[in-house]
């Protein structure tokens, strides 16, 4: 049930509750009123026949009363029959004949002898009420003779209190479809208005696409929710702007990283040209130094040797700096979750796939056991490979992570696969991929050294990185790592 219905329900039903006891009170007051009308109509008609018949009876015309009477009953539409009775309450004389036999109100009659006074009261036959009205004969003296009776059918009484019934919940209808109306009216523009703009608010921003701030038009409680909610949806902005520039702090921080892992590589780089370079370095440098033994003081030739010498000590120089600056990272290997290492990762390239337009999807299956990784290094690998798949899908493709449970030569691990709607890469391209300083970038934009970083940490944990790639079909990069030990099941 709507909110409006219930609004007007709670509203009618009282209304409603009041508005009837009120009808079935007018209409019992209409009836009341109908028979009193009707009783003091008899009462006038009753007395002047009283005062007829006490004259008659005066003059003991006994024959001219029972005419009288007839007369009276067929001219007088109210009066449908009329008994008189002596005090020992035996009826004396009948209007109609076919009534003698008819039962005798005792009870009311002695009541008029008694006390002198008229009474009446009502009964209903059949459908329609009947008045007795009884009023006392009195002799020549003063003295109460007998009693009359005069009955009365009350027709028409209640089909009068019908018509008066139907006009009184006519006009109660008509008053509380009008209420009702005018409630509804006003619950439509007062509460359901202000709260269908507060909920297009809420359902905007819970899509994150705030509008303008609901008016604040009243200072009820309405007012003050619409007041609180442009608050809030002012502070969530703010949140969302203070998140959004966090992410692209991190997000910088981590290409920091990138960068700093490249160096690394160059390292790596180097001390192996340090060792290949420095073994003939050092022979070249023994003999230039032997042979200078060797000549003689003065000797033309030695300058030359010494210019050779010393650019030898020069570049010997140049790798031990190298050499210096290079130290081997070893890679921290703990139990490493894949959804802990990707929650912390996504916030970063989620902003990247935006600015692309591109749909970023995760699916992990529930019960993927820890990775035995360094959770930095891992979470690099990942980084390279999911800028890597960015860079290269084009506007509205998607790049998807997924990950799995799989064995590599016998050992249990867990393998997770970045794949992309890019390109592809062509077959003879990809032996290549993975060697240092292979890229396919213009100068300037990639170092070529993202793989082989990926390349150098899988190797470093015992796990394997592979490639799935063909023109127009894109590229999926599967990189696989034991699974933690203790976390089999
Ligand atoms: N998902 C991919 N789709 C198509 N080509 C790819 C993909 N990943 C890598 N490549 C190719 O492999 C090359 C080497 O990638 P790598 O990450 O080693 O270096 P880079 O991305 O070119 O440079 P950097 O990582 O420093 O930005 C890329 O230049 C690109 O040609
Ligand atoms: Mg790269």
């Amino acid at each position: 049930m709507g909110l409006r219905l219930r609004l007007i329900l709670v509203l009618m039903i009282p209304l409603i509750l009041v508005a009837g006891g009120y009808g079935l009170f007018r209409v019992r007051q209409e009836r009341a009123q109908l028979l009193e009308e009707d009783r003091r109509n008899v009462a006038l008609t009753a007395r002047a026949i009283q005062i007829a018949v006490e004259n008659a009876l005066r003059d003991r015309q006994i024959s001219d009363i029972r005419r009288l009477l007839s007369e009276i009953v067929e001219d007088q539409e109210q009066i449908d029959r009329i008994r008189l009775f002596d005090r020992g309450l035996s009826p004396t004389l009948v209007s109609n004949s076919l009534s003698i036999g008819e039962e005798v109100p005792r009870e009311a009659l002695r009541r008029v002898i008694e006390t002198g006074q008229p009474r009446g009261f009502f009964e209903r036959r059949g459908k329609d009420p009947v008045l007795f009205y009884f009023v006392p004969l009195r002799g020549r003296k003063g003295g109460i003779q007998g009693a009359m009776e005069v009955v009365h059918l009350a027709v028409g009484v209640e089909q009068r209190v019908r018509s008066a019934t139907l006009d009184v919940w006519l006009r109660l209808g008509i008053l509380l479809l009008a209420v009702g109306a005018l409630a509804g009216l006003m619950l439509q523009r007062q509460v359901l208005r202000p709260l269908s703009r507060l909920m297009e608010g809420i359902r905007r921003l819970g899509q994150g696409q705030p509008g303008p701030p609901l008016p604040v038009e009243r200072r009820d409680e309405l007012g003050r929710v619409a007041e609180a909610f442009n608050r809030m949806a002012e502070q969530l902005d703010g949140a969302r702007l203070k998140l959004l520039a966090e992410a692209e702090r991190t997000l910088d921080l981590e290409q920091q990283v990138r960068r700093a892992e490249t160096l690394a590589v160059a390292g790596r780089l180097a001390t192996g040209l340090a060792h290949e370079v420095g073994t003939p370095l050092n022979i070249v440098s023994g003999r230039a130094e032997f042979l200078l033994q060797t000549l003689p003081p003065g000797d033309r030739r030695r300058p030359d040797l010494e210019v050779i010498i010393a650019q030898i000590d020069r570049i010997s120089g140049i790798i031990r700096s190298l050499l210096d600056m290079v130290r081997a990272q070893k890679p921290e290997i703990q139990p490493a979750p894949v959804a802990a290492v990707l929650d912390r990762l996504l916030p970063l390239v989620e902003h990247a796939a935006r600015r692309r337009r591109l749909t970023l999807s995760v699916s992990l299956p529930a019960d993927l056991p820890p990775m035995q990784a360094d959770p930095n290094q891992f979470q690099q690998v990942l980084l390279n490979l999911l800028m890597n798949a960015l860079e290269a899908t084009s506007e509205g493709g998607k790049v998807q992570i997924g990950a799995a449970r799989a064995q590599e030569g016998g050992r249990p691990g867990v393998a997770v696969t970045v794949s992309d709607t890019g390109p592809g890469i062509p077959a003879d391209l990809l032996p290549r991929l993975f060697e240092p300083f292979f890229t396919t970038k213009p100068p300037g934009q990639g170092t070529g050294l993202g793989l082989a970083i990926c390349r150098d940490i899988v190797r470093d944990h015992g796990g394997e990185i592979r490639v799935e790639s063909s023109p127009g079909r894109g590229t999926a990069f599967t990189v696989w790592l034991p699974e933690a030990a203790g976390s089999a099941q």
